[in-house]
């Protein structure tokens, strides 16, 4: 069984990852989750904490590690996986920016890295995100989605994440 860190960034779809936190868990897979600032206006801490068994992470100085939480989580990990990957967080590991939690984990992780972006179509389209995408798949890491359907913002277009099922098909393949 693996050890998977799953880092939630702010966006709506926050709320499905709930759902592939739990399927990790039940698969028997060690998992410890990390949230943005920003996905703790979409879902809960507590709510990950629970899924998980161990405290879900908010704060990159967080003192119950004194090594620093991007280090002892990122140590060992098999797997990071970003769920929603916002168009800010594709921005800051693109970039190597380590200005919050998840991307400094990002690099401080040695394990393969999935990201499951979403946001609205014109978000998704915007060049400056394309180049963000293209840049983190040279840099090796692996994507699911986004699909074209329903976004939240009352349109049809590319940019919903993928479905739960889809993203652990991806982390299972990967893991394999
Ligand atoms: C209602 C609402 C929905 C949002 N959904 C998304 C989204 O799906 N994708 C995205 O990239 N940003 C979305 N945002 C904007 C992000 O929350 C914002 O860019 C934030 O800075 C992201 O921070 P984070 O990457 O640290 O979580 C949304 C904002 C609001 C208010």
């Amino acid at each position: 069984m693996a050890r998977i860190v799953v880092g939630i960034g702010g966006g709506i779809a926050a709320y499905k990852v709930a759902t592939v936190v739990s399927r990790l868990v039940q698969e028997g897979h060690s998992v410890s989750t990390v949230l943005t600032h920003g996905a703790t206006q979409f879902i809960g801490a507590a709510t990950f904490t629970a899924l998980c068994g161990r405290p879900a992470v908010t704060d990159a100085y967080d003192q119950r590690f004194p090594l620093g939480p991007h280090i002892e989580l990122a140590e060992g990990t098999d797997l990071l996986l970003v769920a929603p990957a916002t168009a800010r967080l594709l921005a800051s590991c693109a970039h190597g920016l380590a200005d919050d939690l998840i991307s400094t984990l990002y690099l401080a992780c040695e394990g393969h890295v999935l990201m499951a972006p979403a946001m609205s179509s014109p978000m998704w389209d915007k060049p400056a995100v394309q180049r963000n995408l293209a840049q983190l798949q040279q840099d090796g890491v692996k994507f699911v989605g986004p699909e074209q359907g329903w976004l939240s913002c009352r349109k049809q277009g590319w940019g919903r994440m993928s479905e739960p099922e889809q993203i652990l098909t991806a982390v299972s393949q990967l893991l394999n």
